[in-house]
């Protein structure tokens, strides 16, 4: 029997966070190992993590900010993270590969969107690539279209979820 538990990050999860980061995403985009510490220290609130009988195998993170969209100074250090601004950005979604397609991205997203709202955020922001946004607006999400990201050299779209706050 296995049992999936959605938790806040903890610092001692620094190891697992950083091999789940370094597998999903290319090393343009993934966060480091000492940026990934940095925001587990800053945030740990909107900060979690998919545990699967013990072993952690997906997870989602984004500093809180005024801001309406990601912009990409704050991938670069938690300074502009805002413990009480108006929306929750995400950072990251990942899943390791050989556990994607069962819904943990969908739980992670769910309590996170929930923890948000409850909170009394505005919104939730992201920033993904075009073949994602069909999955994110199936949460509710709209395409603001093209961000004016240029994180890891790829073209991006702002998402923006209301809350109702
Ligand atoms: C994007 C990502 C987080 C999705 O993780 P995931 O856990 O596979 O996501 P889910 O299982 O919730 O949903 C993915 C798909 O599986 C489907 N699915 C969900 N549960 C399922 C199940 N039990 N059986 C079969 N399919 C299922 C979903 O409907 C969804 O389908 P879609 O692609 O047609 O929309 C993962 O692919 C990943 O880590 N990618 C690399 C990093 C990345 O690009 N992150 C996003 C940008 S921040």
């Amino acid at each position: 029997m296995t049992s999936l538990r959605i938790r806040p990050v903890r610092p001692g999860d620094l190891d697992q966070v950083a091999a789940i980061e370094e597998a999903c995403f290319p090393p343009a985009e993934a966060a480091s190992r000492e940026a990934l510490a940095e925001r587990i220290a800053a945030f740990p609130d909107s900060f979690l993590v998919a545990e699967l009988d013990g072993t952690l195998v997906g997870m989602v993170n984004g500093c809180c900010t005024d801001s309406p969209v990601i912009r990409d100074e704050m991938f670069h250090g938690t300074g502009l993270h805002q413990p009480d601004g108006a929306n929750q950005s995400i950072f990251g979604l990942d899943v390791l590969p050989a556990y994607q397609k069962r819904g943990i991205a969908t739980q992670l997203l769910r309590a996170l969107i929930a923890a948000s709202r409850e909170t009394g955020r505005q919104a939730v922001i992201l920033t993904c690539k075009e073949p994602l946004i069909r999955y994110y607006e199936t949460f509710g999400f709209k395409n603001d279209g093209p961000s004016d990201s240029t994180h890891g050299d790829a073209a991006w779209f702002d998402m923006t979820l209301r809350l109702g706050n």
